[in-house]
């Protein structure tokens, strides 16, 4: 069958229809948008409570369209004599935000345009090349696909994503993808870029928790132990591709989700998509051009026993320009167990949440959707 009889109803009556599925839906949304195009199938309409814009009484968190301002760091005065000011703005903002902007941070320019050009040509490869990347087996390293977990989302999301790993680099190379040629060169010239970025905003992060004692330059073991953990630990990249969506209103490009590792760096091109929720609304991430927005994630809130905060955040589309995102999302390695650290829990302050690890949260991730901050509830003492 070809594709142009799998046109969606105009009235949208094309529901459960297992070839739809087939044909159109699992292909990911570029494929859709480039085929069909009038309206959003039934497929993508989240119920309503939970669209963009979208306002119920004092329940459900809605949409405000005054410009966020978020917490930004300038990063090359946390090497300076500000330090000291600057971990504390640091702690304010994984307290009482989950997510801050960083500027300054010193990755050049053309590695950080070179990941998202080489990002975007990737998604105009022909279906054929991409789709050799499909795959529904988590553990993969490299895996292309689309809404979030296409093969049990309900509610399909209005994005395509590329996911690869990143550690170790020499094992997980051989893996990516070979199309677009330089694909490789410019991704590994990013992923250490990040890597590096990560590890300098953590060691900040842990300064920032009361961990070091940096006057004379001795730091505690609990301290050696993470930074160590963290310099061999997990990495991901997700490059997310949004294309323009005719009913923007009625879906959503991401659902509502708090990232599971320490930091997400997500890079985003000039459109506006990213929005935090921020005391039970919604709050669009203006963008700043070359910069980093870093996200809080479950295992740092772990870490941190609650004292910092994991974001839940969602994208939203737009009806007329495509936009990409690039998250890399660093952890502890896949085998460590995460728990509060010993010395920022006391008996006044007891351990909130319980041991965890990847295999628990790649089982939960992989038998229900992903959404909201439910795995991090799971994990929940008091
Ligand atoms: C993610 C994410 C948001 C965006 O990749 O986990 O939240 O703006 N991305 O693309
Ligand atoms: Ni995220």
């Amino acid at each position: 069958m070809s594709l142009s009889m799998v046109r969606v109803d105009e009235n949208r009556k094309e529901e459960e229809d297992p070839l739809l599925e087939s044909q159109l839906y699992q292909k990911g949304v570029k494929h859709l948008s480039e085929n069909v195009v009038a309206k959003v199938p039934k497929k993508y309409i989240w119920p309503v409570s939970e669209r963009p814009n979208n306002a119920i009484k004092g329940e459900v968190p809605y949409t405000f369209n005054s410009n966020l301002n978020l917490p930004i760091i300038d990063f090359a005065e946390l090497e300076g004599s500000n330090r000291s000011q600057i971990l504390k703005a640091l702690a304010n903002a994984c307290e009482h935000y989950g997510c801050f902007q960083v500027v300054n941070h010193g990755i050049p320019c053309d590695v950080t345009s070179s990941m998202m050009d080489v990002g975007k040509r990737f998604f105009e490869l022909p279906f054929a090349e991409r789709e050799k990347y499909m795959t529904s087996n988590m553990h993969s390293p490299v895996r292309y696909g689309t809404s979030f977990n296409q093969s049990k989302d309900r509610v399909f999301s209005w994005r395509d994503f590329l996911k690869f790993m990143c550690h170790p680099l020499s094992d997980m190379l051989p893996h990516w993808p070979s199309s677009p040629t330089d694909f490789r060169k410019l991704a590994v010239a990013y992923v250490n870029e990040t890597k590096h970025l990560f590890l300098m905003l953590m060691e900040a992060i842990v300064e920032s928790l009361g961990l070091a004692i940096t006057n004379n330059n001795i730091t505690s073991q609990d301290n050696d132990n993470i930074l160590e953990e963290l310099n061999d630990g997990s990495q991901l990249m997700v490059v997310n591709f949004y294309p323009p969506c005719p009913e923007p209103h009625l879906t959503l490009g991401m659902p509502p989700h708090s990232d599971y590792g320490f930091l997400t760096l997500l890079l985003q091109d000039e459109v506006e998509g990213l929005q935090i929720q921020l005391q039970e609304k919604w709050a669009t991430v203006q963008p700043i051009p070359g910069s980093f927005v870093i996200n809080v994630g479950d295992h740092l809130e772990i870490f941190s026993n609650g004292r910092y905060k994991s974001v839940l955040h969602r994208a939203i589309v737009n009806s007329t320009r495509p936009r990409i995102s690039v998250a890399s999302l660093h952890s502890v390695p896949v085998t460590t167990t995460i728990r509060p650290c010993p010395k920022l829990t006391t008996e006044a302050n007891p351990r909130r949440y319980m041991d965890t690890d990847f295999a628990t949260f790649l089982e939960y991730a992989s038998s229900s959707e992903p959404k909201k901050k439910n795995f991090l509830e799971s994990r929940k003492l008091i």
